[in-house]
Parts: C-alpha cells; structure tokens; sequence
C-alpha cells in the first residue's frame, strides 16, 4: 500500500522505491510507532474525530500488528515504504476501511518525529546504563589498588608519584560528565511534536498535552515548522556517544601502553586478548585496539548528521531520513564496546612490582623542593636548588637519594638530616591528601564522592 498514490499517472520505479525506502532500518522503531498511533487515535477520540469505538477498534488492531512484530511473524509487503506505512497497511488489512481514519490530522513528517524521539529517550538510557557499569568496574579496580604506587607522567615523562585508585579513578570523570552529556540529549529528546502534523499544526482539535502524557514526554514542541525538522536531539545524542568513544580511546590507548612489555604494569586478561595467526608468542589487546578505533567512527557519525543537517530548509525534507542509520550505529557500537570495555577493567591484572620498579628517585625531586620550602626558601629558589641536586647526582651517574648528606649541604646548607622522610614515596602519596589528590586517603574519599554521584 503506497500512501500518497492518488495524483501520480505512473508508479514508482523500481530503483526509486529501493533508493527511497527505508523499512530496512526504521523497522526497528516498530514499537514507538505502534504506541504513537495508540496515543494519537485515543486524541483523535477524545477531539471527537473518531468515535470511542472507532478508537478503539484502531488500538485493538494496532495491538495486534504490535503482537506480530513481536513474535516476528510480522511481514513486509512489497509497498512497504517505512515503518510508518508498514504499521499502517497492516492495521488496515486487520480492521478493515476504519483503519484510513487512524492518519487523519497527522502525517507522517510529525509521526516519525515522535517515533525518533520515543526511540532516542529509550536508547539514550540504555547507554547510560552501560556507561555505569564501566564506572562501577574503575571504581573497584581503584577500590583494590587505592595505594598501590606508580609513576605519573606529563608528557608521557616520569612526573611524580600516583596511585593507581587515582589514576585508574581520572577515567571515571569523563564517563560521569558522559553521563550527563547523555542525560542533557535525553532532555533534548522529551519534547512532543506529535500534532504538528505535515508542517502548519494539525487543523483537528486534538489536546497535545493529553498525548505528551500518555507518551511520556514532559513537553510539547511550540512550532510545528520547526518541530517536523528538529534533529538537534539526534546530533545532541551522537555527540555524547562520540565523547563517550573518545574517553573509552583514551583509556584504551593508555592501557595498551601500560600492558606492553616494556611498560608490563597490567595484564589484559586472556579472555579479552587475542593471538597471532604466525607469531606463538604473542598476546594482543585487540579489544582496547578496536575501543580505541571504533571512536573514530562515532565522531564521524557525528560529523556526518551535521553536515546533513546545515543547509535544510526549516520543515521536514527527505534529507532527514538519514537521521536514523548513524544513530542506530552508534548506540549498537557502544552496546558493544562499553560491556567489553567494563570486563576488560574488572578483569585487569595489576603488576605492582613493575610499577614499584619504575620509582626512580627523581619522581621526589618536587618533594625535595617541597622540604626546602617549608625551610623557609621561596619555592623558585627551592626548585633551582633541587636542579642543581639532580645535575650533581646525574654527574655521578647516581640517584638524587643516593647523594650523602654532606654532598646536599654543599649545595644548601637548609638541608639537613630529616631529608631521608622526603625520600619516600609513601610519604610522597600521603602528603597529597587534598580534594582530588592522589593521597590513599583522598582516593577512598574520591571513590565516595563518586559512589555519590552515581547514585543522585
Ligand atoms: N521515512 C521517512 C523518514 O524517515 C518518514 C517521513 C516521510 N515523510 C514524507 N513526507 N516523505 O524521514
């Protein structure tokens, strides 16, 4: 059933239907389709459009084209354009003519702007679901090794000591901030269009805030122009799931460093690597390595909305149909990658022999200048003495630690023999028990502050 045959002396081409249709894709918002037509023949009902029996005649039907779909043995008939004419052929085929009465006052420029919507809310949560479970995974991981010590890096340089709960915790933010990225598209998507009808507003009195309450939409859209060609919602969910891709690369990428052999601090388990079809020894971390690629495409589908949407014309135009397949991309790549992602941290074994190796003495060397300045030196002058500690241990091809005391006193007289409880590096992590400090101390709270937000 074609639904807009009536003013054409030809039918559609063989090539324009398959290059036209999109039943292939936008079947899967077979149910959003189906509530929204439920919702819209009781408005039509309560408007006095339809009689209550004409109503209910409609969502009967429209229950058992739901019921089909379901059980799978819903078929596609060959005019099936969209999922929209799809629902619609088949009701009219179980209910008979008073099915033609179900698309009155609507069209489907405003339909498939209420499905997307109905859609995207349910999809968006899912995300957020399986970005928690990655968070719950870091917040273990950092709960076991709240104090185990590794070198930081700036610039990939041995900086100063850390924790790994805090490092492994500096991954959590961006997944929470993620979070709330992905709850702001959410708000963007709870908005009713339903009754904006082709572009001018439905010419039938239907009570809009009646259907935003029986969908579940917490608003209704005030300009049916704009209303009908409103994707921002679609590229507002794209973007949180390209940021979502980005911190899981992050991540990724600094954990195939990390389990490389001359790095050697985790251990991907083997449930998560792969082998090599000509190398026996080899072990590798394909999944952190197609996370990490995976990130470009969603950027991309980002990237690729946009530029379809920039030069449309307000109202609805064919264009939009290639809203859905990035969207639907996206949230399937990350069903996929955000599980893996979450086994991968829960099952990381962490080596903190190998990270312990990695505490030469010169990661100290701001807490040398840290005892000086509470010596009294101003830190510019204590951070010039300390270089001169680290030149004069570098000349021996020793560590700063291993200068005798006498040797710092040559280049300070502040120095004295209280030096040796700047050498430490537990002492290096207690000291930094500040908010947000790498302290143990401070990353048990850190891990309470995020437990916090995870649960508000
Ligand atoms: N399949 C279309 C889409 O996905 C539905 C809306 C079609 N509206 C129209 N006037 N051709 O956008």
């Amino acid at each position: 059933m074609q639904l807009w045959g009536g003013r054409f002396a030809k039918s559609a081409d063989q090539l324009l239907r398959q290059f036209n249709d999109s039943i292939s894709f936008d079947q899967r918002m077979w149910r959003e389709d189906i509530d929204g037509s439920i919702a819209w023949a009781q408005g039509l009902a309560n408007a006095n459009v339809l009689t209550q029996v004409e109503a209910d005649t409609l969502v009967d039907g429209l229950r058992q084209v739901a019921a089909e779909w379901e059980q799978e043995n819903f078929t596609i008939a060959a005019g099936d354009e969209d999922i929209h004419t799809a629902n619609e052929r088949r009701l009219t085929e179980l209910v008979g003519s008073v099915g033609g009465k179900l698309h009155t006052g609507r069209s489907r420029n405003d339909q498939v702007a209420t499905d997307f919507r109905l859609w995207a809310k349910r999809a968006i949560s899912a995300v957020i679901e399986q970005v928690t479970e990655v968070q719950s995974a870091i917040i273990s991981s950092a709960e076991r090794h709240h104090d185990t010590p590794l070198p930081g890096y700036t610039h990939m340089q041995h900086a100063q000591p850390v924790t790994w709960g805090h490092w492994i915790m500096s991954h959590f933010w961006p997944l929470e901030r993620d979070r709330r990225r992905l709850q702001a598209a959410f708000d963007s998507a709870d908005e009713l269009p339903l009754g904006s009808a082709a572009l001018a507003g439905t010419a039938f009195p239907i009570d809009r805030d009646f259907l935003a309450t029986q969908l579940g939409f917490s608003r209704i859209s005030q300009n049916s122009l704009d209303a009908v060609s409103n994707r921002d919602f679609v590229a507002d969910a794209l973007y949180a799931c390209a940021m979502v891709g980005v911190h899981l690369s992050r991540l990724s990428e600094q954990l195939i460093i990390f389990s490389s052999q001359e790095f050697g601090f985790v251990r991907v388990d083997d449930a998560y690597s792969t082998g090599s079809s000509l190398m026996p020894q080899k072990k590798n971390p394909d999944t952190l390595e197609l996370t990490r690629g995976k990130s470009g495409r969603l950027i991309g589908l980002l990237v690729g909305l946009m530029v379809t949407l920039k030069g449309l014309p307000s109202t609805y135009d064919k264009d939009l149909q290639e809203d859905k397949e990035g969207v639907f991309n996206a949230v399937d790549t990350l069903a996929i990658v955000l599980p893996v992602m979450a086994a991968v941290v829960e099952t990381l074994q962490i080596n903190a022999d190998k990270m312990a190796g990695q505490l030469e003495a010169g990661l100290l060397a701001t807490d040398l200048a840290d005892y000086l300045v509470k010596k009294g030196l101003p830190f510019r002058e204590a951070h010039h003495v300390v270089g001169a500690v680290v030149q004069a241990a570098e000349d021996r091809n020793i560590e700063i630690t291993d200068l005798a005391l006498a040797d710092l006193q040559q280049i300070s007289d502040l120095f004295s023999d209280d030096v040796t409880a700047a050498f430490s590096v537990a002492g290096s992590l207690a000291a930094r028990n500040v908010v947000g400090g790498t302290a143990p101390a401070a990353v048990l709270q850190q891990i309470e502050a995020a437990r916090r937000c995870m649960t508000e």
